[in-house]
């Protein structure tokens, strides 16, 4: 059994690893740490998990961390992972990071998450935990930088027509929509929130800190410069993202086309669901589950593609994604504690 520790485990996306860990049949979780002001079992906190996880769930220490775990999930704010990640490298743990702080390289992320990285060595050894793009890497690797959410919709909406050098690559236009959960767990931050209710906006039009993420991914999967206008919107709902990306071709294509590279791309991915023709994914659909859904479209002249995607931000999106990772680097079945 792989001995497992979660650490910001009262969060959002802490809380969901909790829970997908708890009926998973290869692990143990025997850590469970927090910001708490008292240490309690983690089913007093979340009573949901009553009878599946009573661990207590203690105040952050990294050496009970050391000690008693193999593999460490890091379900923590961004600045914060890079001060813990490395000790638990440094003392051999395998890691899984939820939060941005190796997803970018040092200059980039300096740049767009306005503060000093404290912990650039370990960005280069961090492997970007999407299996369906780089599961051979996934599978040797120590220490994953899981994506961020809005980035899960978008890139692998985009990669498979990028890679295929179906799509001009310097201006694919993108506009999410996510619940409030995308946020993280803060006081008075809920659907009663007068600025939420009944409302809905855009923010951080192309100023998003994922936009760094999806170009510097996708000119990875295609060897190309990749420009990427991403603005995000907020919905009143708890959890959920659709993305609709828009992508202009380089040559006539069909949806016939389009659909074979999707459908060749994803084969072996049993966490990809593509529509059928005229069928575009809905937030109902995806809710609570790590798939990611996609449907497309295609203009009559074969110039413009739309395509539309879906997942759950807290599952596909985070936690679900964090553990389908640790089911790919330990060699378990991918769809374990997931499907
Ligand atoms: N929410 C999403 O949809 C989503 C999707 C993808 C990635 N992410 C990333 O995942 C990370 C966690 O997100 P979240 O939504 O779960 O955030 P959250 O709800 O704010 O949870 C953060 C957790 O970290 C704990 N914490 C804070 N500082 C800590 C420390 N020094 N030591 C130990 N625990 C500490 C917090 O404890 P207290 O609450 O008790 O302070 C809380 O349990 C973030 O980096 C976020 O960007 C989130």
């Amino acid at each position: 059994m792989l001995k497992v520790g979660v650490i910001g485990a009262t969060g959002y996306t802490g809380e969901e690893v909790v829970r997908i860990l708890a009926g998973h049949k290869d692990v143990r979780i025997t850590v469970l740490q927090a910001v708490i002001e008292k240490e309690e079992p983690i089913s007093s906190i979340f009573p949901s998990l009553k009878g599946k996880v009573d661990l207590v769930c203690e105040k952050p220490n990294t050496e009970i961390a050391i000690k008693e775990a193999d593999l460490i999930f890091l379900a923590l704010p961004h600045t914060v992972s890079m001060k813990l990640a490395p000790k638990f490298l440094n003392a051999g743990k395998r890691v899984i990071d939820l939060s941005a702080d190796y997803r970018l390289d040092v200059k980039e992320y300096e740049k767009w998450y306005g503060t000093k990285h404290t912990d650039p060595a370990n960005i280069e050894k961090a492997v970007y935990g999407m299996p369906e793009l780089f599961r051979d890497k996934v599978k040797k690797a120590n220490f994953i930088a899981n994506p961020g959410c809005y980035p899960t919709s978008v890139i692998l909406s985009v990669a498979p027509l990028l890679e295929k050098g179906l799509i001009h690559s310097d201006h694919i236009i993108c506009d999410s929509k996510s619940g409030i959960t995308g946020a993280g767990r803060s006081p008075g931050w809920n659907l009663e929130n007068p600025n939420i209710k009944g409302n809905f906006k855009a923010y951080k039009a192309l100023k998003h800190q994922h936009s760094p993420e999806m170009e510097h991914i996708l000119s990875k999967v295609s060897k190309k410069k990749v420009g990427v206008a991403f603005v995000p919107h907020l919905l009143p709902l708890e959890r959920g993202i659709l993305s609709t990306i828009y992508m202009k071709t380089r040559e006539k294509l069909t949806y016939e086309k389009i659909a074979k590279v999707y459908e060749e791309k994803y084969k072996d991915c049993p966490f990809v669901r593509i529509k059928e023709k005229g069928e575009f994914p809905q937030l109902k659909e995806v809710a609570f589950t790590n798939f990611f859904d996609v449907g497309f479209a295609v203009d009559t002249a074969g110039k413009l593609i739309v395509a539309v995607a879906a997942i759950d931000n807290l599952l596909k999106g985070a936690a679900g994604q964090a553990v389908q990772n640790m089911n790919v680097m330990y060699g378990f079945d991918e769809g374990e504690g997931l499907l």
